[in-house]
């Protein structure tokens, strides 16, 4: 099983020090031009010019022309909430007329109406719904997604979303216990019961069937506070769990200090995290995973301070934050579009954002986020010659071929 990919009008293969990419190292993506690879058994075995590679086809290998293309590392998306029924496109237009998010999930929508749907779905049909998403994934040249539950929010109903997110095919699923997302219908008024559910009942079921490599917790006034948060997420450490935080997305709260101080692996959003938030972040060795997505669909312009935290020397992660209330897109070269044009990023930072650091964030940069040899052959050739036109065409799927431990899956 030997592949040979030629013609790359860039090799974009974000090759470089083996440790989470900061300040101007995110500029760096170590193209190689008029690029080549050799993939034996799922993984890269050499990277090179052409004319190096052609060199070590063998007979039996299988020739790929890239027709002169961009070829990359797949996506890495390190936020998603891929497993819910239903949409809310009827929430939509009430925003589009004027209502808040924070109204709409008050007077009982937002994500408890899609747990509402969501409940009463079968595993199967969850499934089914959830393949639709993939493809659109695919499309847009994301191989692998870090993927929440947290629309079930009760016990059983949470294991069924993992359950799920361990059955998705072909995209790699990193999967993440959000049990804390929200206070379910029937425990109004009563968080810290519902934390103790959480707590006493689900994470440590979740950790013995091993459902989950990470916990995350929503951490807003009002949802989870900063004490009921550092009570979940302690839990969760102590039962081997990594951490992640959806944090000052809609206020700033400490929840960014909150994440220095647990020593979480992300902290999540950020739109109102400020100086000492980011300087926090920084010495406790935390990633800021940013959602622009998000702000751009809630109709906000109030965007995180990306410039400010690469100059702090933070190794900053693109995702999409898929989810059918605040960001119902699955699209990184989207996000790419937002982060250039939204937060002044260039579209080397964004697109080493959203490869490398995100691989890193999610714990596996070791076999994936760059085209290395020893790496799993997960890469996409985009319909594009340069690798600046992912981030400045937007509304555009530009996977031309898609590819997963070196089997073609798009
Ligand atoms: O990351 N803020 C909490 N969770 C999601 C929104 C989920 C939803 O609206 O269904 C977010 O934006
Ligand atoms: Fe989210």
């Amino acid at each position: 099983m030997k592949l040979a990919i030629l013609g790359c009008s860039q090799l974009v293969t974000l090759a470089g020090p083996h440790r989470p990419r900061a300040g101007v190292e995110m500029r760096g993506l170590a193209i190689i031009h008029d690029g080549a690879m050799l993939i034996e058994a799922g993984r890269i075995q050499h990277v090179g010019k052409r004319s190096e590679i052609e060199s070590l086809i063998e007979k039996d290998c299988t020739v790929v022309d890239a027709g002169n293309r961009v070829v990359m590392p797949g996506f890495v998306d390190a936020h998603t909430h891929p497993i819910f029924a239903g949409n809310r496109a009827d929430e939509f237009e009430q925003r589009a007329s004027g209502a808040t998010y924070a109204e709409i999930a008050a007077a009982g929508g937002g994500i408890r109406s899609t747990v509402r749907q969501t409940r009463a779905a079968s595993e199967d049909a969850l499934l089914d719904s959830t393949a639709k998403y993939v493809q659109w994934f695919l499309r847009n040249g994301t191989t692998t997604i870090e993927a929440k539950s947290g629309y079930g929010l009760a016990p059983e109903q949470e294991y069924k979303l993992l359950r799920v997110i361990g059955r998705i095919k072909p995209l790699r699923c990193v999967p993440t216990f959000l049990g804390a997302h929200e206070i379910p219908d029937e425990f109004r008024g009563r968080a810290q019961e519902y934390a103790a559910v959480v707590i006493n009942e689900m994470l440590p079921e979740v950790a013995s069937k091993k459902l989950a490599e990470y916990c995350d917790v929503f951490c807003e006034p009002g949802i989870f506070g900063l004490d009921e948060s550092r009570r979940i997420l302690i839990a969760a450490r102590a039962l081997g769990l990594g951490l992640r935080m959806h944090a000052d997305q809609l206020s700033k709260s400490g929840a960014a200090e909150l994440a220095a101080e647990l020593a979480a692996t992300t902290a999540d959003h950020l739109e109102h995290t400020g100086a000492s938030g980011i300087a926090a972040l920084h010495s406790a060795g935390v990633q800021p995973v940013l959602l622009p997505g998000s702000v751009y669909a809630l109709g906000s312009t109030r965007y995180p301070n990306a410039r400010g935290m690469i100059q702090a020397g933070l190794p900053v992660v693109l995702a999409t934050d898929f989810n059918p209330g605040s960001s119902p897109t699955p699209s990184i070269p989207m996000v790419l579009s937002l982060a250039c044009t939204q937060m002044k990023m260039t579209p080397a930072e964004a697109i080493t954002a959203a490869t490398i650091n995100a691989a890193w964030s999610v714990g596996r940069a070791h076999q994936i986020g760059s085209l290395e040899p020893g790496k799993l052959a997960d890469f996409v050739i985009h319909d594009c010659t340069d690798f600046r036109e992912l981030a400045y065409f937007f509304g555009v799927e530009p996977a031309h071929a898609v590819y997963i431990d070196g089997n073609s899956v798009l």
